[in-house]
């Protein structure tokens, strides 16, 4: 029989982290206590005021198929914000569309730009679907290595090596998965000159807009010449504790969101109807949730960047001001970050992803990510300071 699976799903394995949490999951099964620091979930419930503007949602009888580009008062509070948090101006109507999560809103963006064969430069240590998706989408993924010591901003010089006929765009995500790394003005401003030098389009993937330590975001659609050829892909995932949910956008100019709409007209058709009407409370309503968890998260980030720093055999690259990641690197030259985190998983109960996961940059490296309590950011981090004096013993 001729193959069965189109052969590009050759270069598409089943998602790493999942593994690791299926593993970490049946190990709880057997009666052990598991740190998950391997999920970027958020492990706050939903608050009460979007759940409950769902139920009115659904009593109302919010029940049947949404607009393909979301419905108006969802679209209306995404610019409304865009606005108020990143003095974006979008136009409600033409320039927003609701889609299912961040991670449709990243396809949908692909399949809107891509001819087969064009190419997309995305950051060495990147999100997974960022070059999944691409593949998928009929494009080429071409990877450019960050620099940990300029607080992973891209090489831009390997960047210019990069570009070629087919290069059609350049994937930006500050903050950043994995490393938790927020990009200054100025570097965003850097990537900004080289999309107009080369005439690229700018994927702003903007999941963790809300989860800055330290500065107020910025958006590079907001610097000059930059709203024509950005296309920002949001979500309320992370900011709202919301990743059930599937609610995200894309913010684009009129002609990517048409074609993305089309897209999703044969994709999703639209999104979860009640569920958007939950996301318009969640906009709409008090960011005052939001400032309560990002507090909680400031306490746990904290906490886990001072024991990492006191970890024999582990070091921290930059400074994480962003998300709620830390990509701590091992220091024993004879360790591998895979062996690191088998052990941790197998051993010691510390579910982490291994650093190769998010491409070559983070060989030797692991990723922490605490959305999980404070009591088990410091377990997993006592853990995890046992593991390593060990391994220090052993190959240091
Ligand atoms: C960098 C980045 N972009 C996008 C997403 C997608 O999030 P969602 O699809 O839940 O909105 C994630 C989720 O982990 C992410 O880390």
């Amino acid at each position: 029989m001729a193959p069965v699976i189109a052969s590009k799903f050759d270069h598409i394995p089943y998602a790493g982290i999942r593994k690791v949490f299926q593993k970490a999951n049946e190990l709880e099964a057997q009666g052990q206590k598991v740190v998950h620091f391997e999920i970027g979930r958020p492990d706050f419930d939903t608050p009460a005021h979007i759940k409950e503007a769902v139920k009115v949602a659904l009593d109302q009888g919010h029940v049947h198929y949404a607009p393909n580009n979301g419905i108006p008062a969802l679209r209306t509070a995404l610019a409304m914000r865009l606005q108020v948090d990143k003095g974006l101006n979008y136009d409600a109507d033409n320039e927003i569309m609701v889609t299912a999560g961040g991670q449709e809103a990243l396809y949908l963006t692909f399949l809107a730009l891509l001819n087969a064969g064009d190419e997309v430069i995305i950051p060495d240590l990147c999100f997974g679907p960022f070059a999944l998706g691409i593949i998928l989408a009929g494009g080429v993924p071409v990877r450019v290595p960050l620099q940990p010591e300029n607080n992973y901003a891209y090489d831009l010089a390997a960047a210019k090596q990069a570009v070629s006929p087919r290069t059609k765009a350049i994937i930006v995500n500050s903050p950043h998965n994995p490393t938790g790394s927020v990009l200054t003005k100025e570097q965003l401003a850097a990537v900004a000159d080289f999309a107009i030098t080369h005439d690229l389009l700018l994927i702003s993937d903007e999941a963790y807009d809300k989860m800055l330590y330290e500065n107020s975001y910025i958006s590079p659609a907001g610097l000059p010449e930059m709203k024509e050829r950005t296309i920002v892909c949001g979500t309320l995932s992370k900011t709202f504790a919301m990743t059930g949910w599937r609610v995200g956008y894309i913010a684009a100019p009129a002609a990517v969101v048409g074609a993305a709409v089309r897209a999703q007209q044969n994709v999703m058709l639209s999104l979860c109807t009640f569920a958007q009407h939950g996301a318009v409370a969640a906009l709409t309503e008090s960011q005052a949730c939001v400032t309560a968890m990002m507090q909680e998260f400031a306490r746990r980030r904290k906490l886990v960047l001072e024991m990492i720093r006191q970890i024999p055999g582990l070091e921290l690259p930059g400074i994480p001001q962003g998300a709620f990641y830390a990509f701590p690197r091992i220091t024993l030259p004879r360790v591998t970050s895979a062996q690191v985190a088998d052990y941790l998983l197998n051993d010691a109960g510390v579910a982490v992803v291994d650093g190769l996961a998010f491409g070559e940059g983070g060989n030797g490296h692991f990723r922490i990510s605490y959305a999980v309590s404070y009591e088990d950011c410091r377990l997993g981090l006592e853990r995890i300071a046992a593991v390593m004096s060990d391994f220090q013993k052993k190959y240091g």
